[in-house]
């Protein structure tokens, strides 16, 4: 059986898939082209692939010989999974294991930018800081404040347990209401209006798909109060990227902490960069050494199973 792997991967995971399959790993950091991704999936019984490869119909057109692709991140909107399951091919990813790391991040953007800590070590390294000055780089307060969690899965229930360690009102909107959140961290579900209405951070925590595309755009973003700031790690495309930047231009909303972005990398004349009041991270959230070895690990589970024809420990469904 022959494997190819989109990216150079830890050499312990790299050997538990050569142990079962010829493996054949892309050794650029750069993804794939489109072109070359075609090519060496035309050859291949699995795929273990990253959030930056297309998987779409016309790649699996000429994709006879897969069986599965497996990919490194818990979204998988890269992936045509209807595509994949009319081929009878299986599809994973790697949800839970980024849970606590991704929702860290998270927290730390909105800390981070709530205190302006980014702009606030260019200053002590600038040869600015003159004195102790009393209203120097002051921003508002993250504790007691009103945390609202759109989207409330894994990450955003870990979202919810960072917020009540920091004494924060949890606002949520859900599709089903959470018992263990709502008792442990005091958390209320809402519909988005009122959440967007009540909350001094808004933090996005849903994939994205068709129905989430543009989720909060300018008509939410008007709902928000004017000092309120908006933390993205979930998907660029979540947000209406260009109403974001009019309403941090226009004061409509305080500010944003960002992970992802509708086009990555972020392109450098993008309006965003020159924004005072923005926090802007190169899509982190479950990049710690142990999550991302973990994450790995797993795909090559998942990719061991469906070569075998076994089912995936986490398999993605259409
Ligand atoms: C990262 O964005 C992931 O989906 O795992």
């Amino acid at each position: 059986m022959r494997v190819f792997v989109t990216r150079r991967l830890p050499e312990h995971v790299l050997d538990r898939v050569r142990a079962i399959a010829e493996t054949e790993v892309w050794p650029d950091e750069m993804p794939p082209s489109a072109e070359s991704l075609r090519e060496k999936t035309a050859e291949a019984d699995g795929l273990l692939c990253l959030l930056t490869d297309r998987i779409d119909a016309q790649l699996l057109e000429g994709a006879k010989r897969l069986k599965v692709v497996s990919q490194m991140a818990v979204g998988y909107d890269n992936i045509d999974v209807r595509a994949c399951v009319a081929r009878g091919i299986a599809v994973g990813n790697t949800p839970g294991v980024l849970t606590e790391t991704t929702a860290d991040l998270a927290f730390a953007l909105l800390l981070a930018t709530a205190r302006n800590i980014v702009a606030a070590e260019r200053y002590t390294r600038s040869g600015e800081w003159r004195t102790w000055s009393p209203m120097l780089l002051t921003g508002p307060d993250v504790h007691h404040a009103v945390l609202g969690i759109v989207g409330m899965g894994r990450i955003g229930c870990e979202m919810a347990r960072r917020a009540h360690g920091f004494s924060m009102r949890i606002l949520y909107t859900a599709n089903r209401t959470h018992e263990a959140a709502e008792r442990d961290f005091g958390a209320r579900q809402t519909d988005l209006d009122m959440l967007l209405a009540e909350s001094d951070f808004v933090s996005l925590h849903l994939p994205y798909s068709a129905s989430t595309r543009h989720f909060i755009g300018a008509t939410e973003l008007a709902k928000m109060k004017s000092t309120a700031l908006l933390i993205n790690t979930a998907r660029g495309a979540v947000v209406d990227q260009t109403a974001l930047v009019t309403a941090l231009q226009a004061g409509t909303i305080a500010g944003a902490g960002l992970d992802v972005f509708e086009t990555e990398p972020l392109p450098l004349d993008d309006p965003l960069l020159l924004l005072p009041n923005v926090t802007l991270l190169p899509h982190i959230g479950s990049a710690s050494h142990a999550t991302r070895t973990r994450m790995a690990e797993l795909a090559a589970e998942n990719l061991i199973c469906g070569l075998r024809g076994e089912p995936l420990p986490h398999p993605v469904t259409a």
